[in-house]
């Protein structure tokens, strides 16, 4: 389970050629896609939606892709991203009026169910449910917008969050969001977090591979 994950997010990537863009950063060594779905009402921003999962399964792509969801409800757009083809399927407590229940419907439907929480979100949140849980993603930035600047207490965060997923004993993986860049992963890995979503660090670089590999590097140091 402490294996390091790269999941590229494709926020960052050329919309005018995303297949050509998925195909060339899962080339360059990552592991997952990570797939920021915006409504303009949750979120600040509208991004895209369960017709362009769909298209990147028909495009051939094979890797998980790890749906985080930044939509209010939350219920009814989970079948049709199931149906689209998502592997992971998180969401925010403060989007759903009954995290639980959504929890149990991204599993009923054959996904892997994360929750997320924003960098003000008290871990309260995750009393009763962590259980039930696939991943745990902690934001490091406010959700809306690619390129911000990785705000520090998520680090503190993280440590609570590991040992709570090691008291626990189940393999739940902790992703970090938001901020995540070559020079800043090595303590991020070293708070606990396990599995990285990197958007502009990755899709901004002139070579993927190149900066998949330091981050890889970091991590391992
Ligand atoms: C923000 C998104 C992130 C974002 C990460 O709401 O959830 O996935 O695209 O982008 P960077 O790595 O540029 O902060
Ligand atoms: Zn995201």
């Amino acid at each position: 389970m402490s294996s390091c994950l790269i999941a590229p997010s494709i926020l960052s990537a050329n919309f005018a050629k995303l297949g050509e863009e998925v195909d060339n950063v899962l080339a360059a060594g990552a592991d997952w896609v990570h797939f920021d779905v915006m409504d303009n009402h949750y979120v600040p921003n509208l991004t895209i939606g369960p017709l362009v999962c769909e298209a990147l399964r028909k495009h051939g792509v094979t890797a998980p892709i790890d749906v985080h969801l930044m939509v209010k409800p939350v219920d009814r757009i989970v079948p049709d991203f199931a149906a689209a083809g998502a592997s992971i399927i998180s969401f925010h407590p403060e989007a759903s009026e009954h995290v639980h229940r959504t929890v149990q419907l991204i599993k009923s439907h054959g996904c892997q169910a994360g929750l997320v929480l924003n960098p003000a979100t008290p871990l309260d949140v995750l009393d009763y449910v962590l259980p039930e849980l696939d991943l745990v993603l902690l934001m490091s930035v406010n959700p809306g917008f690619g390129g911000q600047a990785f705000i520090p207490s998520a680090l503190d965060k993280l440590k609570r969050v590991r040992d709570r997923i090691d008291k626990l004993g189940k393999p739940i993986r902790l992703e970090i969001d938001g901020g995540v860049k070559a020079d800043n992963i090595a303590a991020i890995a070293a708070a606990g977090a396990d599995t990285f979503v990197a958007g502009s660090a990755i899709f901004n670089a002139p070579d993927y591979a190149d900066v998949i590999a330091r981050m890889r590097a970091a991590v391992a140091s």
